[in-house]
């Protein structure tokens, strides 16, 4: 057959899709897949057996990374290979992972059925703990297999409730016995939502990111001086969740100080002990900050270390910082952002070039190779959340995409 006409199953993608969003479905339409948690075991296991279905010789790394791999005409040519991840945010979306990892088991089944024979092996891979918010940081695993990130440390890393990455890699029987380790590949693709209102706003079809921002990540540690709220007078409290308050509004206002192109956001604080009648004596929240710029991020970062001794200062409330994670703008292979675009226009879709704001494995396997990604429209451009949503027809025309730009890499000698 002439492999140009090859088209992936749309019905089949759909379904996949379907199948994998009951598991951590929650009420209000989204899922809870937790990395390592009993739902990222059960989604795990439903896709390892999707992979011995067709065939596929299947690995899991210690980092719990699992790779299906399909042997090439010439087997020992380094591969191409594509996926994502099944791990999801509290109360997160339905697609944001997962359809990276169903629209290259899509192509593969493609292949598959279809009895194609390319001259490089292909391979799809899920990686562990792409969102970081169960265990900072995100994508984890991926880097540790780039060699960028230590496989001790990673396994080191607690949740809130004390569990160790480790133990509970161990404990829903993903510790595998390969190295986490990088072998030579020849593209790495990976499929995902936009996250963000750029391709809907516009009405084109497939986003082609040129690369992803810098992410950073810290976190901040305050001590007050707790005590009975009604006898104490205002004057003279060490009030940990107001300094926090105060530092929270310099990150708030850090990207136009700053000027250039940055978001910074605090997500995540705990306050303790918190007791409506007791003055919080802890709080602990995290920072992130993005740009394309990796010194405004980190200038930013100097800045607000400076706000932030301010306010604790002003609050008598000692704090101490950490530099969890630091992972550097991507600029991704022009060579593969070009055959993205080339193939979204064979395929008769509207494409755009764009930069990608959230984070994705594919960061780290692009400081090892070529990498690329393509994006598909998020409707009203929510994402993280439980109403994101993407259209089946989206869906399908990014794994042809994706499909195409595969067999084309696979090919190449
Ligand atoms: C990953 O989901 C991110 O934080 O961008
Ligand atoms: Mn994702
Ligand atoms: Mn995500």
């Amino acid at each position: 057959m002439d492999l140009s006409d090859l088209r992936v199953n749309g019905e089949r993608l759909r379904a996949s899709l379907e199948e994998m969003a009951k598991i951590g479905a929650t009420p209000g339409g989204g899922v809870q897949r937790l990395t390592l948690s009993d739902e990222d075991k059960r989604a795990r296991d439903l896709f390892v057996g999707r992979l011995e279905e067709i065939d596929l010789e299947v690995t899991v790394d210690e980092m719990g990374n699992i790779f299906g791999r399909r042997p090439g005409k010439n087997d020992e040519l380094p591969p191409v290979f594509s996926g994502s991840h099944i791990d999801s945010q509290p109360k997160g979306g339905r697609f944001d992972g997962i359809l990276g990892v169903m629209g290259a088991l899509e192509v593969m089944r493609t292949l598959h059925e279809n009895n194609v024979q390319t001259e490089r092996p292909v391979l799809i891979v899920d990686w562990t703990n792409e969102e970081g918010s169960r265990f900072a940081p995100a994508m984890v695993a991926s880097g540790v297999w780039a060699g960028k990130l230590d496989r001790d440390w990673a396994y080191s890393r607690t949740d809130r409730d004390g569990k160790v990455f480790g133990e509970e890699l161990e404990r829903i029987g993903y510790k595998g016995s390969a190295p986490a380790k990088a072998w030579p590949f020849h593209a790495y693709y990976e499929l995902h939502i936009e996250q963000g209102p750029v391709l809907e706003s516009i009405g084109k079809t497939i986003g082609i990111p040129k690369g992803i921002l810098c992410l950073h990540w810290y976190d901040v540690y305050i001590e007050g001086k707790a005590n009975q709220v009604g006898p104490t007078p205002m004057e003279g409290r060490n009030d940990a969740l107001c300094a926090a308050a105060e530092m929270i509004l310099a990150v708030q206002s850090v990207p136009a100080r700053m000027g250039g192109n940055m978001v910074a956001t605090v997500g995540e604080i705990q306050n303790y002990p918190n007791s409506r009648n007791i003055i919080p004596d802890g709080v602990h929240f995290t920072v992130d900050i993005r740009s394309w710029d990796d010194h405004l991020a980190i200038n930013a970062w100097e800045q607000l270390k400076i706000d932030f001794q301010a306010a604790a200062g002003k609050n008598g409330c000692p704090i101490r910082f950490e530099e969890t994670w630091r992972v550097e703008h991507t600029p991704f292979a022009e060579k593969l952002v070009g055959l993205l675009a080339q193939k979204a226009e064979a395929l008769g879709y509207s494409s755009h070039h764009m930069v990608s704001g959230a984070g994705h494995d594919a960061s780290y396997m692009n400081m090892l190779g070529d990498a690329a990604m393509i994006f598909i429209p998020s409707i009203g451009g929510r994402s993280h959340v439980e109403v994101e949503n993407s259209t089946w027809e989206d869906c399908e025309s990014g794994a042809n995409v994706l499909l195409h730009c595969m067999i084309e890499s696979a090919n190449e000698v």
